[in-house]
């Protein structure tokens, strides 16, 4: 038959439980005077179907509809058409779903596999992530028919939604929207310190916050100077800090799906107490010069300090080679000490948070230095005069005074003569005794007492002067 198919298309295809149409093209020089459609069945030709239009509408088909049907057209001219054509009976898409191969995923270790299933036949399957068509890449991403491949899935890679549409001829059908979590990190783990400050003083509070990017969220640990806390979470709260506190706390995030740790060495906390009740201790013997060793040691009740000062009557210390310090410089050595040293020693305690400082009066005993008598040589008679015994000491020296080796009720510093009388005349010694250093001194002056006016020949202008102003007080006085 040379004009089959002329008429209809070789293959129709039609969806079970719906209707199908067989498309007839009628050439423009028929005019059609009979025609009549035939379904070929294997038992033979069987005249089925006869319609009034050309066309042919058959349904709800069944799969028992599939076969090769035929149709003659007999025009007016007697002319006979034939054509012929197959229908296929399909089964309708349905059930269209995506199924994963893991239900949990790991980033850059799970390989995924999503398959989509459907129900018909003849179909082909599209993948959509969101309303755009999944591209495959050949490496990360594989599309294979019905499966999409995912190789060491990221983490949006499957958040979609994702869609699977499957479609044959004549329909198409989409699945629900998938999607699925990828567990990933920790990571980008940091750190938050609430106050931020260089140093804390004691006894405040600090809190220290961890977060990290996880997927699930991560467990937090914290760990001081490598050692674990009880403490877990996200915030680390320390209260009532002391100086032990001090250190380097680090946190460290474990995500028990990925089982992957992330670690952060972050805040280094420093505790501070402020210095206070600074004391010095010194000797409570007393202090002998020439032969004592004085160490003065300075020392805080609360806090340490980073730099000691040494002032001496509010100066630094003179540096010599008597003066010795610790490595610390909290005790200062005064090796022999001398009268010198005597003063007000303050010592400077220093931290990063204050300064607290004590002043320890250092009394240093020495003497009697060699002594010495003021007062003149020559008196005239009744002209009162004063021997002084000067001698250095500390404490002050207790004085014995001696005429002519005949010890006199004098225990003071100064012999004051009101009268003196011929007799008066000869050698005075005054003995200086300190009871602390138990040394003692001598110093002698003799004195000659002269009869009145005998003296003025030998007075210079000065004396003259004195002597005249005396004189006048007494004419006044008189
Ligand atoms: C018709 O169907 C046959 C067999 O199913 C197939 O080989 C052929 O390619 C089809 N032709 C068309 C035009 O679809
Ligand atoms: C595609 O899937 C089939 C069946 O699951 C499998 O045999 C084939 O190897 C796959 N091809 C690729 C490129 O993954
Ligand atoms: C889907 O799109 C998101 C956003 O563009 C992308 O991050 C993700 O990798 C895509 N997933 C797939 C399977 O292509
Ligand atoms: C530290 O916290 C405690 C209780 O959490 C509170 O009583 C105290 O006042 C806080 N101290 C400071 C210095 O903020
Ligand atoms: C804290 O960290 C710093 C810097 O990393 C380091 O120098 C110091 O020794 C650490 N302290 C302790 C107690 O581990
Ligand atoms: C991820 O992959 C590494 C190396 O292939 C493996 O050691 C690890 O156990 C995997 N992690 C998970 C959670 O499967
Ligand atoms: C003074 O201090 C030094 C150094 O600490 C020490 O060796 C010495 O014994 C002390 N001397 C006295 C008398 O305390
Ligand atoms: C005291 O000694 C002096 C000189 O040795 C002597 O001249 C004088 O007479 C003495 N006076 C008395 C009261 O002994
Ligand atoms: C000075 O030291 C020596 C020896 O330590 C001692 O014998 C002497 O009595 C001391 N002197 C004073 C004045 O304390």
């Amino acid at each position: 038959c040379c004009s089959c198919n002329i008429l209809v298309p070789p293959n129709v295809s039609g969806v079970k439980g719906k209707y199908v149409t067989f498309p007839l093209t009628m050439p423009s020089s028929v005019q059609v005077s009979v025609l009549s459609w035939f379904k070929v069945s294997s038992s033979g030709n069987n005249n089925i179907f006869k319609w009034a239009t050309y066309e042919l509408q058959l349904g709800p088909l069944t799969s028992a509809d599939s076969g090769t049907y035929s149709v003659t057209v007999v025009g007016t001219n007697m002319d006979v058409e034939l054509g012929q054509t197959t229908l296929e009976v399909l089964d309708p898409v349905a059930e269209v779903t995506i199924t994963s191969s893991l239900n949990e995923a790991v980033e850059f270790n799970s390989t995924v596999i999503l398959t989509c299933s459907a129900k018909g036949s003849f179909l082909t399957y599209k993948w959509l992530n969101g309303s755009t068509p999944v591209v495959a890449d050949g490496k990360h991403l594989m599309v294979n028919a019905s499966q999409l491949f995912v190789a060491g899935v990221f983490r949006k890679d499957l958040q979609g939604p994702i869609y699977c549409t499957v479609q044959n001829q004549l329909e198409s059908s989409t699945s629900p929207a998938f999607s699925m979590n990828v567990s990933y990190g920790p990571e980008n783990l940091a750190m938050m310190k609430v106050p931020d400050a260089a140093f804390l003083k004691k006894d405040s509070n600090l809190t220290l916050s961890c977060s990290a990017v996880s997927s699930p969220a991560a467990e937090l640990k914290w760990f001081f100077n490598g050692a674990e806390l009880p403490q877990k979470g996200t915030t680390l709260a320390l209260t009532s800090l002391e100086e032990k506190h001090s250190g380097n706390y680090s946190c460290v995030a474990f995500n028990s799906k990925t089982m992957r740790y992330a670690a952060l060495q972050a805040a280094t906390v420093l505790i501070i107490e402020p210095i206070s009740g600074t004391n010095i201790t010194a000797p409570t013997s007393l202090l002998i010069a020439g032969n004592t060793t004085v160490n003065l040691t300075c020392k805080a009740s609360k806090g340490k300090a980073d730099s000691v000062t040494w002032l001496k009557d509010d100066k630094p210390l003179m540096d010599t080679n008597r003066i010795v310090y610790t490595s610390d410089k909290t005790t200062l050595t005064i090796i022999t000490v001398q009268k010198e040293d005597a003063g007000n020693y303050k010592c400077q305690l220093t931290n990063k948070m204050n300064s607290d400082s004590s002043i320890y009066t250092m009394a240093v005993n020495y003497g009697p230095e060699k002594a010495s008598i003021t007062g003149p040589s020559k008196v005239e008679v009744e002209d009162t005069v004063e021997l002084k015994c000067i001698a250095p000491s500390f404490p002050p020296s207790t004085y014995t005074w001696k005429f002519n080796d005949t010890l006199l009720k004098i225990t003071t510093a100064e012999y004051k003569i009101e009268k003196p009388v011929y007799s008066n005349s000869g050698i005075y010694t005054c003995e200086a005794r300190n009871s602390v250093t138990g040394l003692t001194q001598k110093a002698t002056h003799n004195l000659k007492v002269k009869g009145v006016g005998e003296l003025n020949d030998q007075l210079s202008d000065g004396a003259i002067a004195v002597c005249l102003f005396s004189l006048s007080f007494s004419l006044l006085l008189f």
